[in-house]
């Protein structure tokens, strides 16, 4: 799989469906092949005309006007449409179906359990269902994204224990300005288990390109508390920033580029996920793969983070 994974929440949200297409066009043709979506993409902003699903059936159209499905790595999730909230057993089975009819597919390549909100739900319930989706052919790997260190630690002992299909990969938030919501217990268990790091928001939803500055105004769905508005005002923000100009004015390249690089050189990461909105925004992402920052800037990286 390309060490950058390309995310999905912009189709059919911040990027239409001819623009979906060409940055797709755009990232199998700079030698991309690892797509990140959820069957809930778009569902929050709906009042702006989003619809749940919609970036699964951009994909799946997408995939079926250029017939590339064996090419590509799909990853998606569960657990947070509107229609099939959670994971309870019979609620992954009947969106992992949805999930396959949007994507025009009969396979999911990863399987993410999205949020693992309601912990009355026994994890050997999730794996059970889960692994039905495996045995079944629907599914070839599962992973979570959203859990406790505990619960994702419960999961992969009891996969082990009775010998069912078990999480290969952790999606958690992780980047410059998110680093404990990784690293620590959970990352702890990822690098015991040899589960693969597949972090979301590589860019702080855009706040590492450098465009979210003190003081100043972008008119952008993502200038939001939570989302990339969320640190331009704070004293940790700023300096992030500050490094990452460093070393990306040294370098003569992009911060996007800086900020992708620093996460895949973190131990476990086998793949930062972020999105692009247009074709233009690519080449900052997929350069990552050009570039391995030294131990100084590294250093440097992690002192302004800390
Ligand atoms: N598992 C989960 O719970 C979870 C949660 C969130 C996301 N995800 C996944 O992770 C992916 C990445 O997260 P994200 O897309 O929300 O945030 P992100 O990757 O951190 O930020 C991406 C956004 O930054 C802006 N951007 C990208 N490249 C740029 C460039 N070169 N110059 C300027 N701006 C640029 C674009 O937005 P604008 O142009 O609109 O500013 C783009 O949509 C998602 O697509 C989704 O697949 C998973």
């Amino acid at each position: 799989m390309s060490p950058f994974c390309l995310g999905g929440n912009v189709f059919g949200w911040t990027a239409d469906k001819e623009q979906s297409f060409a940055v797709l066009d755009a990232y199998v043709g700079a030698g991309g092949n690892f797509i990140d979506t959820s069957d809930s993409y778009m569902n929050y902003f709906t009042e702006q005309g989003n619809v749940p699903g919609q970036s699964e059936t951009i994909i799946g159209e997408w995939l079926a006007a250029r017939g590339n499905r064996d090419d590509v790595v799909v990853a998606t999730k569960v657990g947070d449409h509107p229609d099939y909230l959670g994971l309870a057993p019979a609620t992954i089975k009947a969106a992992a179906d949805e999930s396959l009819k949007r994507l025009g597919s009969d396979h999911i390549d990863l399987y993410y359990t999205h949020f693992d909100r309601d912990e009355a739900i026994p994890v050997d319930d999730i794996i059970g269902a889960l692994d039905g989706l495996v045995t079944a052919g629907k599914v070839r790997a599962i992973a979570a994204s959203n859990i406790s260190p505990e619960r994702l630690a419960a999961s992969l002992e009891f996969s082990d224990r009775e010998g069912l299909a078990r999480y290969v990969a952790l999606q958690p938030q992780y980047n410059l300005v998110s680093r404990d919501t990784y690293e620590g217990a959970r990352r702890d268990i990822v690098q015991r288990e040899g589960l693969a790091c597949v972090p979301y928001f590589a860019l702080a939803s855009g706040f590492l390109t450098g465009k979210y500055r003190p003081g100043k105004t972008l008119e952008n769905v993502r200038n939001m508390p939570g989302l990339a508005g969320g640190y331009a005002d704070t004293e940790r923000g700023v300096r992030v920033l500050a490094a990452v100009e460093q070393v990306a004015q040294a370098r003569g390249i992009e911060m996007a580029t800086v900020a992708m690089a620093w996460l895949a050189q973190q131990p476990t990461v086998v793949a930062p996920i972020a999105s692009a909105r247009t074709v233009d925004q690519l080449p900052a992402l997929v350069a990552m793969d050009d570039v391995h920052l030294s131990d100084a800037e590294l250093q440097l990286l992690d002192a302004a983070s800390s």
